[in-house]
């Protein structure tokens, strides 16, 4: 696969993933169809060596593995970490409102979206929904394909200054989205239960609770003079699991134990069980290790022999902005995967590990990046900082450099995604 077809089946890989649960379950399918075997976290685990095993948690975080052919304790793992989640809106749990003649839904704003591009779009619902299963509850996926909702702007006739003091958005009384008309029927929760039940053929006392992603509807697309660019949802940071999730699947028979880490939660700050700041990793990697050393001084080897890497999207310069950058670290659109370096350890990457990376970036035969933020700006976070701490791993922060992190439609390079998945690439073939 060359980089365009790289970059074409990351377009359908989002296209299929419209929330952090249908990620996990595109990733799963992937997995399942190269000849992974799913784990349960509730049942013990028989491990085999060369064996290839996934596990889910929490429906939005996913961990992958390759138990290597080598002694784990002397080659330790390799571990490329992302996250699943896209800041954006998610559906309130009273969440029908109707008013004036129209029905609309309450949003909760998660993480820290570039709000104003959500207006105008041709949005829809994803998500999951706990329903009555006997005498238990079932998690189903939810998808509407064709639009649903709208967040219409409002004309420049009533927002004069728009052009000048930019687009903004009262979170509570300016966001709820319209649904439709409201017709004669009377108000009540009901009806939206019923859209639900209605799209999962269920009944609607059937539904008992939801956690429900906002989605664009406008599929992956390339662009460019030359078709040098793509551009979709959640690219931030579908495109490093999409990668991570190549990689593994590239690397045969590897002598290190490799995995793939995808967690939810990232945009909000990775604290909960299924998030990069709970347990899910360790626990993953102490039964991984009770298959292969058996004791906890084996497992300690084996961690000061591993090798972290937390792949997330990285900040393209944008010619039009200089001022937001540090003008030592413009980093390019297709110019390879960018090292993210912060001395206040935002970022988990040091020399060390920064060399490393480097050396895997010339063994792939692909370029490097460095990236730093400007000194008089407040600089993002990733789950570089916290697996490392938690793990007490050697980690680096990378990522694809991109345009418009945030937006319900960000932008990247056409040759980064294939970079990135050399780079990973030859970090699980080490
Ligand atoms: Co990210």
């Amino acid at each position: 696969m060359r980089s365009r077809e790289q970059a074409r089946h990351l377009l359908e890989f989002i296209d299929a993933s419209p929330s952090p649960w249908h990620a996990v379950e595109t990733t799963a399918d992937h997995l399942r169809h190269a000849g992974f075997v799913a784990l349960r976290e509730n049942e013990r685990w028989q491990l085999a060596a060369g064996g290839r095993y996934f596990v889910v948690r929490g429906g939005a975080s996913i961990i992958a593995f390759v138990v290597g052919r080598g002694n784990l304790d002397t080659c330790g793992f390799r571990l490329v970490g992302a996250h699943t989640d896209s800041p954006g809106l998610r559906i309130k749990p009273k969440a029908l409102q109707v008013g004036d003649g129209l029905l609309g839904l309450g949003v909760e704003v998660y993480g820290g979206p570039l709000l104003a591009t959500f207006a105008d779009r041709d949005l829809s619902l994803a998500g999951r929904v706990a329903v009555r299963d006997g005498d238990g509850v079932a998690m189903r996926l939810v998808h509407f394909a064709e639009p649903l909702l709208r967040l219409p702007n409002l004309a420049i006739h009533m927002n004069r200054e728009v052009n000048e003091n930019g687009l903004k958005f009262n979170k509570q009384t300016e966001l709820p989205l319209l649904l439709g008309l409201a017709g004669d029927s009377p108000a009540d929760d009901g009806r939206f239960h019923s859209l639900l039940a209605t799209q999962l053929e269920v009944a609607p006392a059937d539904i008992l609770s939801w956690e429900l992603a906002v989605c664009d509807t406008q599929p992956g697309a390339f662009w460019g003079a030359g078709q040098e660019f793509i551009a979709d949802s959640q690219l931030d940071n579908l495109a490093s699991c999409h990668a991570g999730l190549i990689a593994l699947l590239g690397a045969e028979s590897p002598a290190t134990t490799n995995v793939c880490a995808f967690f939810d939660h990232e945009e909000v700050g990775s604290e909960s069980a299924t998030g990069a700041g709970g347990s899910f990793i360790a626990d993953v990697l102490r039964r991984v290790a009770a298959h292969g050393v058996r004791d906890d001084e084996g497992y300690r080897c084996a961690l000061a022999r591993s090798f972290f890497i937390s792949a997330d999207m990285a900040h393209a310069y944008h010619p039009n902005f200089p001022a937001a950058y540090e003008p030592a670290h413009r980093v390019a659109v297709n110019g390879g995967p960018v090292l993210k370096i912060n001395a206040n350890q935002r970022y988990s990457t040091g020399a060390e590990s920064a060399a490393r990376f480097i050396r895997l970036c010339e063994k792939a035969g692909v370029p490097c990046q460095q990236y730093a933020h400007r000194s008089d700006l407040g600089c993002g976070s990733t789950i570089g900082p916290l697996v490392a701490a938690g793990l007490g791993v050697a980690s680096v922060d990378v990522g694809s450099p991109m345009w418009a992190m945030h937006s319900i439609r960000e932008s990247a390079g056409v040759l980064d995604h294939g970079y990135m998945i050399a780079a990973l690439t030859a970090a699980f073939s080490e």
